[in-house]
């Protein structure tokens, strides 16, 4: 089931973005870290959502850009915002990578999307598939810890669908995704033939403490995100 928030409310949800506490001062500046030097890089954009990482990519130097969303809306801000500086278009990525060529990007990123897709194996497959040997990825996704709070059936290795309502643009929106395992999430990863080489729970910044004491206590005592880094040999 596809989550309104990402079109109907795709503007509202660029504008919140841009400077908020999970995104903005948290999830950003953690994957951002993992990235190496991205200067002449090929660059593909998972869930890219309206473009915040597509315009950090331009600005740090990448070569080419392209960026997938299921959401029509979002991929219409993105081709608003970058035109033919980036290639934008729209598809659901369970189905994997069937438009992009074996062997042609140096990295990818998929940050905050891999919770909407049930299963994962084929996405990774194509991950790899698509990476170029010595090429990585690096994706951000809710933590099977923290998203654990969700199960209805109280096994923890059960996938499960949730829904659940955030306020992320300003009023209540209902959201849909799966939790799961960090078995199932990170066995999928090395499945695809992908290595892992680093996982991070995220560090918590000072800026959040000062924006937000209460949030700030309540991330370091348990993160909301996972991130991982993946090379294709
Ligand atoms: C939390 S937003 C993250 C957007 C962007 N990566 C960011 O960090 O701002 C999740 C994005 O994943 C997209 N999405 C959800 N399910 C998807 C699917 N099955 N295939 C492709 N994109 C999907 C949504 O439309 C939305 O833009």
């Amino acid at each position: 089931m596809k989550s309104k928030m990402y079109s109907i409310h795709a503007e509202q949800y660029d504008l919140a973005v841009q400077d908020n506490l999970y995104n903005a001062h948290f999830e950003r500046p953690n994957l951002q870290a993992m990235l190496d030097n991205l200067t002449g890089k090929n660059v593909l954009d998972l869930g890219c959502g309206s473009g915040v990482y597509a315009q950090f990519l331009l600005d740090s130097g990448a070569a080419e850009v392209t960026c997938i969303d299921a959401s029509q809306e979002m991929i219409d801000i993105v081709s608003h915002k970058f035109s033919d500086r980036v290639n934008a278009y729209a598809q659901y990525l369970s189905q994997g990578l069937p438009q992009e060529a074996s062997d042609s990007k140096d990295v990818i990123i998929c940050p905050l999307m891999l919770h909407y897709i049930e299963d994962l194996t084929l996405l990774f497959k194509d991950a790899h598939r698509v990476l170029k040997s010595g090429g990585y990825m690096v994706f951000s996704t809710h933590h099977p810890f923290a998203d654990f709070d969700y199960s209805t059936s109280g096994d923890y290795f059960k996938r499960e669908p949730v829904i659940d309502l955030w306020d992320t643009v300003g009023e209540p929106v209902e959201v849909y995704f799966f939790r799961r395992a960090l078995t199932e999430l990170l066995g999928a990863v090395t499945h695809s033939g992908l290595l892992i080489s680093k996982v991070s729970e995220g560090i918590v910044s000072e800026k959040i403490k000062t924006l937000s004491p209460d949030t700030y206590h309540s991330m370091r005592r348990q993160t909301p995100f996972i991130f991982v880094k993946c090379l294709k040999r």
